[in-house]
C-alpha cells in the first residue's frame, strides 16, 4: 500500500481521523499555503490515496505523477471543480467530496453576508474606526429591512440553498428560488416559491448564489442578469467565483446598478478584483464560509471515511455525483 497524502494540515479533530488510518503519511509541510505544482507532483509520487483541497488542481498530469497505485481522490470540499472526474474514471480512481456535512455553517455565513451587505454593517465599522465624529440620526447607515417584507432569491436551491432558506423564513423574508428542489415540500413548507432566474432577479432584494460552478454556472451573473435585478438589490456568492463576472460586478457597483454585495469567493481566486477593494458597497470575506471549526473536523473525517471505505474495497460514502 502506498501513502496517504494531504495538500495541507486540516483541523485537529480531522487530523486525528486522519492518523488513525494508520497509513504512511505524506503532509504538505506549510499550514498556510497550497503546495507548489512541482512539489505536490513529487509528493504524491506512489500514493495510494489523496485528500486534496478545492486548492488543488485534480488532473491527468497529477494522476500520471502518482502513478498506477492511486486508488481514490477524497476532495475535501463539496465543490469539486477542482477535480478532473472524467479523467479519473477513466483511471478507475473513486473521487470522493464532503456534502452535507458543512451546509449549516455555510448558511450561517451566506446569511451573514446578506445582513451584512443589506445593513451596511461593515461599512459602518469601517466608519467607527476611521474615528469620524458621529452623532446618532435617522439617516445614518440606513439599509434594507430584512423583515418587512424583502425577498430573498436562492439561485440554486440545493442542502446549502434550502439552509438558508430555513433562516430567511426565520427572519420573514419571501423566498424566490431556482433548481429542482424548489418545487419540494420542503420548500414548500418554508414559503419558498419556485421561480425561473429572470423572474427571481427582478424581484429579489437580495440575490444569494448556492449553485456549484460547472460550464453551465460559469459568468451565470453577469452584466445583463445584474441589469435586470433592482437598484437597490444585493448580491451574495458563498457558492464558486466565476459563477459571476467579476468584471461586471464591479461596474454594476461602481454605477449603483445594484446597492452592493457581499463576497466569500471570487474569480480569480484569491485575488479578488482590484476594483473590489476600492468599494465601500461590499463586504469581501477569504472563502471562509464552511470555516466552523466542527465543521472543518466533519469535513475531514469524511473524507477520511471514503479513503478508509475505498481502501477497504468498499464502496465510498459520498463519490461527486454523475
Ligand atoms: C466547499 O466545500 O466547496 C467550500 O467552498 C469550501 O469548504
Amino acid at each position: 500500500m502506498g501513502h496517504l497524502y494531504l495538500s495541507r494540515e486540516l483541523t485537529p479533530g480531522a487530523m486525528d481521523a486522519v492518523r488513525s488510518l494508520g497509513l504512511p503519511l505524506v503532509v504538505h509541510d506549510d499550514p498556510d499555503r497550497p503546495p507548489p505544482r512541482q512539489r505536490l507532483l513529487d509528493d504524491v509520487r506512489g500514493a495510494s490515496a489523496l485528500i486534496t483541497l478545492l486548492t488543488e488542481r485534480v488532473d491527468d498530469e497529477l494522476f500520471d505523477a502518482a502513478g498506477p497505485g492511486l486508488r481514490v481522490v477524497a476532495n475535501c470540499a463539496v465543490g469539486y471543480d477542482n477535480v478532473s472526474v472524467d479523467a479519473a474514471r477513466a483511471r478507475g480512481i473513486v473521487v470522493t467530496n464532503t456534502p452535507g456535512v458543512l451546509d449549516e455553517s455555510t448558511a450561517d455565513v451566506a446569511f451573514g453576508l446578506v445582513l451584512a451587505t443589506s445593513r451596511r454593517l461593515v461599512e459602518a465599522d469601517r466608519f467607527m474606526r476611521s474615528g469620524a465624529e458621529w452623532v446618532w440620526g435617522p439617516q445614518l447607515f440606513v439599509g434594507l429591512d430584512l423583515s418587512a417584507g424583502a425577498t430573498l432569491g436562492i439561485v440554486g436551491l440545493g442542502r446549502i440553498g434550502m439552509a438558508v432558506a430555513r433562516r430567511a423564513a426565520a427572519f420573514g423574508m419571501r423566498i424566490l428560488a431556482t433548481g429542482s428542489r424548489a418545487s419540494s415540500a420542503e420548500a414548500h413548507a418554508l414559503g419558498v416559491q419556485p421561480a425561473d432566474l429572470s423572474r427571481l432577479l427582478a424581484e429579489s432584494d437580495v440575490v444569494t448564489l448556492h449553485c456549484p460552478l460547472t460550464p453551465q454556472t460559469h459568468h451565470l451573473i453577469g452584466a445583463q442578469q445584474l441589469a435586470a435585478m433592482k437598484p437597490t438589490a444585493h448580491l451574495v456568492n458563498t457558492a464558486r467565483g466565476p459563477v459571476v463576472d467579476e468584471a461586471a460586478l464591479v461596474h454594476a457597483l461602481e454605477r449603483g446598478v445594484i446597492a452592493g454585495a457581499g463576497l466569500d469567493v471570487y474569480e480569480d481566486e484569491p485575488r479578488p478584483h482590484p476594483g473590489l477593494l476600492a468599494l465601500d458597497n461590499v463586504v469581501l470575506l477569504p472563502h471562509i464560509a464552511s470555516a466552523g471549526r466542527a465543521t472543518r473536523d466533519a469535513m475531514g473525517k469524511l473524507a477520511v471515511d471514503n479513503v478508509r471505505a475505498v481502501l477497504a474495497g468498499d464502496p465510498p460514502l459520498t463519490p461527486v455525483p454523475g
